[in-house]
């Protein structure tokens, strides 16, 4: 049982690294599924953040005597497995791309909301250093989504895709 918002607060943490540590394992995967270049080295790119990431929260665990290892993240175990359901149905091209960018989007949308809701947590606990250390990945996160996004409606949805799927 937790009873206090500190329990509830290092709870969020674990679950964070846990949703980056599956990320570490599953994004170069991910990357070489993607056929646009600008979309592989965003992934590949993310990829370098994401280790900082879980780099980051060993920081807090440390600073507070937690262990890292006793929360598995089931959203972003599902998450992934979408994400790979989805590639599997589709043929490397424009088409696998946009796939791609949707879990993609749907994976940084969910690792926004957990940072927002732990940077709120760390500081009203009054751990004003956690929570700067907090966002900066948040503003990460933030870019890669952005990133991805323009990529997709800069490029790749408005030439690829839509070519792709009118030669079907
Ligand atoms: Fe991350
Ligand atoms: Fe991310």
């Amino acid at each position: 049982m937790m009873t206090t918002l500190e329990q509830v607060y290092f709870d969020q943490l674990r679950d964070l690294y846990s949703a980056e540590s599956q990320l570490i394992a599953a994004l170069p995967e991910i990357a070489e599924q993607a056929t646009f270049p600008e979309l592989r080295d965003a992934f590949n790119g993310h990829l370098e953040e994401t280790r900082k990431h879980a780099e980051r929260l060993l920081v807090l665990f440390n600073k507070h005597g937690l262990t890292s290892d006793a929360v598995v993240c089931d959203a972003m175990k599902g998450l992934l497995k979408e994400a790979k359901k989805h590639v599997s149905e589709t043929e490397p091209g424009d088409v696998r791309d946009a796939v791609i960018i949707a879990s993609a989007n749907r994976i940084e949308h969910y690792e926004i909301a957990g940072y927002g809701v732990a940077k709120a947590f760390a500081s009203t606990l009054g751990f004003g250093d956690d929570a700067d250390l907090l966002d900066e990945t948040l503003q990460e996160e933030g870019d890669a989504d952005q990133a991805i996004t323009k990529i997709a409606t800069g490029g790749l949805f408005v030439s690829g895709v839509n070519e792709a799927a009118s030669h079907v």
